[in-house]
Formats: structure tokens, C-alpha cells, sequence
């Protein structure tokens, strides 16, 4: 039977075939299932793959998201992947580069959908992908026994491409979405793959070449968060309420905060954080 791409298993050939990037998916580990590809590439990494090495699963049993959550990961529908970072900048730059490979990250997955798609996600600080306010897409970076020190970084990617609404457990529904639920129509996780693994190199190699300005540029225009009211919880400090207005250059989210006290208001840098968009104040 000759299906359509959109219906077609997953398979490194399909991915390679439409692969334009010169390290970012060139060692590739498809997996039928596994429990969370960021744990298969950390092995990897501490094993020694090579720079852009991407595992891709069709499953997850206990994918993993921010903040010690779940990432529901049914087979057959959606994009699971992650990517080992070996090639990093000097030491003088080794925590911005930190904290800017999850900013990054996201806003090569937002740009990556819009060539296959039509659409246009946006980026809610720090690495969230949303569609029409839903959740699209996420970014779990992780380094444990990678060698952080030397800024070997895993970047997990989540993309729902062809999650039906019922395939998402109750709780997500009214919050989640899919490209193919935005567009009413499937699409290709191959050919999103492959987009994704190229945008995500052309960022990477941007970062490493010192034009963090444009990176910083092109995601304050993709960021949804800014200009918008906000709560952010804090681990262990409490949550502030104020107007997110920028996103500095070490990639913090610059708050403006009303004092209530003076009445003053106060501009605060959140280096991390779980934020929820209450409402635009921009015109
Ligand atoms: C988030 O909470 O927004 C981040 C979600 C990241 C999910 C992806 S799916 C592929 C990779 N493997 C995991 O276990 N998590 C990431």
C-alpha cells in the first residue's frame, strides 16, 4: 500500500535522504521505542558519539519534561528526539552558552515547522513552543555525566505533529496541541526532522561563531512572553507577578516588577523558572 508520507513509519532512511546539515543528525539511532531518548543520548554521550548525534524514538515510556514532569509520548504521531552538543565554545563562555542552547533550541523548533507547515509558533521563555496560547513543543536540556563542565549539552525535543485531540490524556487537552490539530491536516515527521535538525545546527553554529545578538534578535521577535503580563513560580523563592520586557543577553527574562511599597517599579532578571502568560499589555 502506498501511503501518504504523513502516514508512513518513521525511518532513519526517510530522515537522511531530506537530512541538509553537515553534523546535527548525520549519526542517527531510530528506536522503535525506548523510555526516554535524552537517557539513551546521554549514554551515548558518555560513551563518546560524536557531535550531532540524534537519538529519534517513535515512543517514549517515561519521556521526560521541565520540572520533573511527564512528556506523553503515544507512538506513531509525533517528533521524540535529542541531540548530543560535543562542539562547544571557549570557557569564557561556557555558561552563556548554557543558557542559551535551550533559548536557541526553541526557536530552531519554532522556525523549523514553518517551511513544512505554514505555521507559525512562537517561544514562551524559556523554551516552550506554543501555538494559538497551546503547547506545541518543549526542550529538556540535560548534562549529567556528559561532562557539563566542558558544555557537552543532551537537547530532548518534543513536537506534537499528528496527535489527534483524544490522544491526548484529559488533563493536557484544554493546554496541548498539534500541528496537524492547528492546520486540519497530517504532516511528514521526516521532513520536520530533517528541518529541525538543520535549524538547530545553523543556531548552534551562529552561537559558536559569537553572533549572539542576531540569536537574541530573533528570538525576542518569536517570544511570546514578552510584553505580556506574567507569574513566574520559583523554585524555593516564591512567585513574582510583573510585565516580562526583555530577555537580557545571558538569556535571563527581565521582569518589570510593581513595587508596592514605593510604588517604584522594579526590573528583576529570572534565570529560571515556570511561567504562565496572563495577559498582553502591548497595544
Ligand atoms: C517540556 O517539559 O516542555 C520539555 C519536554 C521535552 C520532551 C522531550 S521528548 C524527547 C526528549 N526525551 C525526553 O525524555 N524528553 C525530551
Amino acid at each position: 500500500m502506498n501511503l501518504l508520507p504523513a502516514f508512513r513509519p518513521l525511518t532513519a532512511d526517510a530522515i537522511l535522504t531530506k537530512l541538509c546539515t553537515i553534523q546535527v543528525g548525520r549519526t542517527l539511532h531510530l528506536l522503535a521505542q525506548t523510555d526516554s531518548t535524552n537517557t539513551a543520548a546521554l549514554a551515548l554521550a558518555q560513551a563518546g558519539a560524536p557531535d550531532g548525534t540524534v537519538v529519534i524514538a517513535d515512543t517514549q515510556t517515561a519521556g521526560r519534561g521541565r520540572l520533573g514532569r511527564t512528556w506523553h509520548s503515544p507512538p506513531g504521531q509525533n517528533l521524540y528526539c535529542s541531540v548530543v552538543f560535543r562542539t562547544t565554545p571557549p570557557a569564557e563562555l561556557l555558561s552563556l552558552w548554557l543558557s542559551w542552547v535551550p533559548l536557541f533550541s526553541a526557536l530552531a523548533v519554532a522556525r523549523a515547522v514553518h517551511a513544512p507547515t505554514g505555521l507559525t509558533p512562537g517561544v514562551k521563555w524559556p523554551n516552550d513552543v506554543l501555538l494559538n496560547d497551546r503547547k506545541l513543543g518543549g526542550i529538556l536540556c540535560e548534562s549529567s555525566g556528559t561532562g557539563r563542565a566542558d558544555g557537552v549539552v543532551i537537547v530532548g525535543i518534543g513536537l506534537n505533529v499528528n496527535a489527534r485531540r483524544d490522544s491526548f490524556p484529559e488533563d493536557l487537552r484544554g493546554i496541548a496541541t498539534s500541528l496537524a490539530l492547528e492546520a486540519g491536516r497530517p504532516f511528514d515527521r521526516a521532513a520536520l526532522a530533517a528541518a529541525l535538525f538543520a535549524e538547530l545546527e545553523v543556531r548552534r553554529d551562529a552561537f559558536l561563531r559569537g553572533d549572539l545578538d542576531d540569536i537574541r534578535r530573533e528570538y525576542a521577535l518569536r517570544c511570546g512572553t514578552l510584553g505580556k503580563r506574567v507569574r513566574i513560580e520559583r523554585a524555593d523563592r516564591g512567585t513574582i507577578e510583573g510585565i516580562a520586557e526583555a530577555v537580557a543577553p545571558d538569556g535571563a527574562l527581565c521582569v518589570r516588577l510593581e513595587n508596592e511599597r514605593s510604588g517604584m517599579p522594579e526590573v528583576i532578571a529570572i534565570r529560571a523558572g515556570d511561567v504562565t502568560h496572563m495577559r498582553a499589555v502591548r497595544p
